[in-house]
């Protein structure tokens, strides 16, 4: 049994992460439900491929949505203004991961909270400290 059996099979909704328009027609060949590009703005565990947001995701929507397959868009994605530029860009949806790090309900350190918070547009470069 396949991956797609298994995990729609179980009556799960499938979503997988891309970094490439490659990679998200690889994902709509196997059946994926929802095709997330994540951009290099991605928090942490972030895209390896050194494409942002802004060109990867229109690529991707392009690339694989239709009325069975869904792009959402992530990496710099944190509010309402951004999610509404996700869906210019063609995007059913975003995903979020660092804006969630900084909420009361998140369990990291109250510096790694207040550094997200308080970032500036340079606050990843050493500079910037
Ligand atoms: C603290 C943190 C941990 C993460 N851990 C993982 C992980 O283990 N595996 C993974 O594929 N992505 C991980 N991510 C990436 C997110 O799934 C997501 O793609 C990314 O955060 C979206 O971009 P954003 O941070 O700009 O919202 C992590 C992100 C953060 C902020």
């Amino acid at each position: 049994m396949g991956w797609k059996d298994k995990i729609k099979g179980a009556g799960f909704t499938w979503i997988h992460i891309v970094p490439s328009v490659r990679a998200a027609l690889r994902c709509k060949k196997a059946g994926i439900d929802v095709i997330v590009a994540s951009g290099h703005e991605g928090g942490f565990h972030t895209s390896w491929e050194p494409v942002h947001s802004m060109i990867l995701l229109p690529a991707v929507v392009e690339a694989v949505s239709d009325n069975d397959t869904l792009v959402c868009g992530a990496g710099g994605f944190c509010d309402g203004k951004t999610l509404a530029a996700a869906m210019v860009l063609g995007a059913d949806g975003v995903l979020m991961g660092t804006r969630f790090l900084a909420t009361q309900e998140s369990d990291f350190h109250p510096m790694w909270k207040a550094s997200v918070v308080e970032a500036g547009d340079r606050a990843m470069c050493p500079t910037s400290f």
